[in-house]
């Protein structure tokens, strides 16, 4: 009998002194799988909650990863909404029939290109293909005038690329769907052959930076983000942008879906509008993501070359297809 007398008021005393800010969820809380870079998810996320009071939990991960998650948990994911860097990752778990259609007040905030076909999920942000040169070790002149021309002989051993990360993946899968299987296969051998393999986006800069290789195939965001910081694993280094429709041109969707296992539609929809609406599109071009918007009419980060100069090639994003990629770079040997 003594004993229940404290619990009881230990119980009672810390309602009473966390009651409010308690980290209880709420209905309308939603859970994020987030697989975009986690900094300007975070911004996204602060803005959204500041000015609906829904608040978001953040799973992190890559989209490979999180999205063969989602496909395996199904109808019981916890997940209300899947943010990706590029949209194969959006494709397979659009293909394995676990989106909501996306509301079409906010389809109509993003331009024209930035809405798949089927409208089970929607672009977020954008980023190009570019090659990044060491200034010192490869004069302007004497740059490949397509990414294809890095699987020559006289490329071998002169540049690098991250060929594990999805980010490169999204790459292979727009060669796939602009040259077809063979040539691509043989680019991936040509690959195999030339590139040195390194692991993620920004090694590749460092290597680029600190001339191990001449080159590298990353995105663009990479060197704006290291320029922005201290500039110490790029300030050697330039972008080429390949242009020309070529495939190394290739503009690459981020992605945002609606699980349409969620239980929280309208919260989850509300996050995708706001992302997609001026504020979220925005964050983009004020802060340190470098990535394109791609809000109608909304402007992208003024240090960075427009959108509509690169001259990207026109890819159906819903028809890339990893798996078949994933399949092309085992036959090269490279994963
Ligand atoms: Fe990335």
């Amino acid at each position: 009998m003594k004993s229940s007398f404290p619990l009881l008021n230990v119980a009672a005393l810390s309602c009473a002194l966390f009651g409010a800010s308690q980290a209880v969820a709420q209905d309308t809380d939603l859970v994020v799988y987030n697989a975009q870079h986690e900094t300007l998810t975070k911004a996204w996320i602060a803005g959204f909650t500041q000015d609906t009071g829904i608040k978001v939990t953040l799973r992190n991960g890559d989209d490979t990863e999180m999205a063969n998650q989602l496909v395996q948990e199904g109808a019981k994911s916890p997940a209300d909404v899947f943010l990706t860097e590029n949209s194969p990752a959006m494709m397979l778990v659009q293909n394995a029939g676990l989106f909501a259609p996306v509301a079409p007040s906010t389809l109509e905030q993003v331009g024209a290109p930035y809405r798949p076909a089927q409208g089970k999920w929607v672009a977020i942000a954008a980023r190009s293909t570019v090659f990044v040169y060491n200034k010192e070790k490869l004069a302007a002149d004497k740059l490949p005038a397509s990414m294809l021309d890095l699987a020559q002989p006289a490329w071998k051993g002169r540049w690098g690329a991250s060929p594990a990360g999805a980010d490169f993946q999204a790459i292979v899968a727009a060669v796939l769907a602009l040259k077809g299987e063979p040539a691509t296969l043989e680019w991936l051998k040509g690959l195999k052959a030339n590139a040195t393999v390194y692991r993620g986006n920004s090694a590749v800069l460092k290597a680029v930076n600190a001339g191990q290789v001449e080159g590298g195939v990353i995105y663009h965001y990479y060197s704006y983000v290291d320029q922005a910081k201290t500039g110490e694993n790029s300030k050697n280094t330039s972008l080429h942008y390949f242009k020309h429709q070529d495939p190394g041109a290739f503009v690459s969707q981020s992605g945002g879906g609606v699980l349409a296992s969620s239980k929280h539609q309208e919260q989850a929809q509300a996050l995708l509008k706001w992302i997609t609406g001026p504020k979220g599109q925005a964050i983009l071009k004020t802060g340190n993501s470098f990535e394109y918007a791609v809000g109608q009419g909304a402007a992208s980060n003024p240090k960075l070359v427009p959108l509509a100069e690169l001259d990207a090639p026109t890819v159906d994003v819903s028809k890339l297809d990893s798996k078949k990629v994933v399949e092309l770079m085992n036959q090269a040997g490279l994963l």
